[in-house]
């Protein structure tokens, strides 16, 4: 390997973010079909909406870490063995929809804080171009984050 062009901090955080794109959509989905209430009509296509994005950063952040020779996490069981997103089954009606709303903010905050990780490791490795995709990533998880929380009638970092 051309040690000059070798970023092994940067390949693991990809590959975290690999497990946590992965978990972040089933969550999402999760959402999508256990979701009850008035707003249903909105927030039920909203998750797909949500979900579309999720899955072109997916693709986008494996295949930028097979290009830096690195190897993907493919299968379900390494997903949930490293995503630091929550795996939890729910019923219908256990959480209102402004919970299970709350319940994404924490999720996507989650995602912006492993997106804003990258970010600092490849300043740290001097790998541009992978920050340069991550950047886009990052400002999007915030205005996710912005719009979920004026749902829930809150500024972005209330409770933080
Ligand atoms: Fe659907």
């Amino acid at each position: 390997m051309n040690q000059k062009y070798d970023y092994p901090k940067t390949r693991a955080q990809l590959n975290q973010l690999v497990a946590d794109l992965e978990q972040v959509q089933t969550n999402v989905h999760q959402v999508h079909w256990y979701m009850r209430g008035k707003q249903f009509f909105n927030l039920h296509p909203q998750m797909d909406e949500f979900n579309e994005t999720f899955a072109d950063e997916l693709d986008e952040v494996a295949e930028r870490l097979i290009s830096l020779n690195g190897a993907p996490f493919a299968t379900t069981h390494e997903f949930i063995e490293h995503t630091g997103l929550p795996d939890e089954k729910i019923d219908f009606g256990q959480y209102t929809l402004p919970e299970l709303m709350q319940r994404l903010v924490e999720n996507f905050r989650y995602l912006r804080d492993q997106f804003q990780k990258a970010i600092e490791i490849t300043d740290e490795e001097n790998d541009q171009p992978t920050q340069d995709i991550i950047n886009g990533f990052k400002s999007d998880i915030d205005k996710k984050i912005w719009m979920l929380t004026a749902y829930l009638d809150e500024s972005p970092f209330s409770g933080e």
